[in-house]
């Protein structure tokens, strides 16, 4: 299976997603997709080019970085299945609107007209705030599936939301199976 790996700008989870995207690698050919935030932004977290770096070196080939890149995924029917994950609140907001202008959301909209799933694991402070009602948009849409996700840390950031990434490879088996692993909550 070919599996294309979208990472969003939601800095503080890929050291959570890099482990993830290791595992994935082992099993099928993984393509990288950047979000531009992902791709060029500096942080406490990382470099931006240290991370394309290691995204390169786990799959093997250079990421997409831009909706030019990302474009043939559908025509070409490059991939079995794509992984957003981590997926900003943003990236949320413009899968559940149709907006593909970004590499992520080019990819989701080149690559859902192959009717192939897509897999989400969200990560956003406003999960259960502004981003609630994207999130219900997607749970409710064809070929959509999601990574098991809950409150991360509820007291101090009531509204946020993370993805289990441990749970991503049963997540994307299930998806590819055309299931939604459960229990998508804790
Ligand atoms: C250090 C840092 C951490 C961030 N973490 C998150 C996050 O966890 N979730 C989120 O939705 N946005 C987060 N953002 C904001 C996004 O990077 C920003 O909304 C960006 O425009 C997202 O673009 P994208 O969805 O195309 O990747 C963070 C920004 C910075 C600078």
């Amino acid at each position: 299976m070919t599996v294309g790996f979208a990472v969003c700008g939601s800095h503080c989870t890929f050291s959570q997603m890099f482990p993830a995207m290791e595992e994935l690698a082992k099993h099928h050919t993984v393509i990288p997709i950047f979000s531009q935030a992902a791709a060029s932004t500096d942080t406490r977290f990382g470099s931006a080019q240290e991370h394309l770096q290691r995204a390169e070196a786990i799959c093997g080939c250079a990421p997409i970085l831009t909706v030019a890149q990302a474009e043939p995924i559908g025509p070409k029917k490059l991939l079995d299945a794509l992984v957003i994950a981590p997926c900003t609140g943003n990236t949320l907001a413009k899968l559940a609107h149709s907006i593909a202008d970004s590499p992520v959301t080019m990819a989701a909209k080149s690559h859902l007209r192959n009717g192939r799933p897509i897999l989400i694991g969200v990560s956003t402070n406003d999960a259960l705030a502004g981003a609630a009602e994207n999130i219900g948009k997607l749970l409710g849409r064809r070929h959509y599936y999601f990574i098991p996700f809950g409150q991360d840390d509820p007291y101090n950031k009531p509204t946020s939301m993370v993805a289990d990434f441990t749970k991503l490879m049963p997540a994307l088996e299930a998806a590819l199976e055309g299931r939604q692993l459960q229990p998508i909550l804790p």
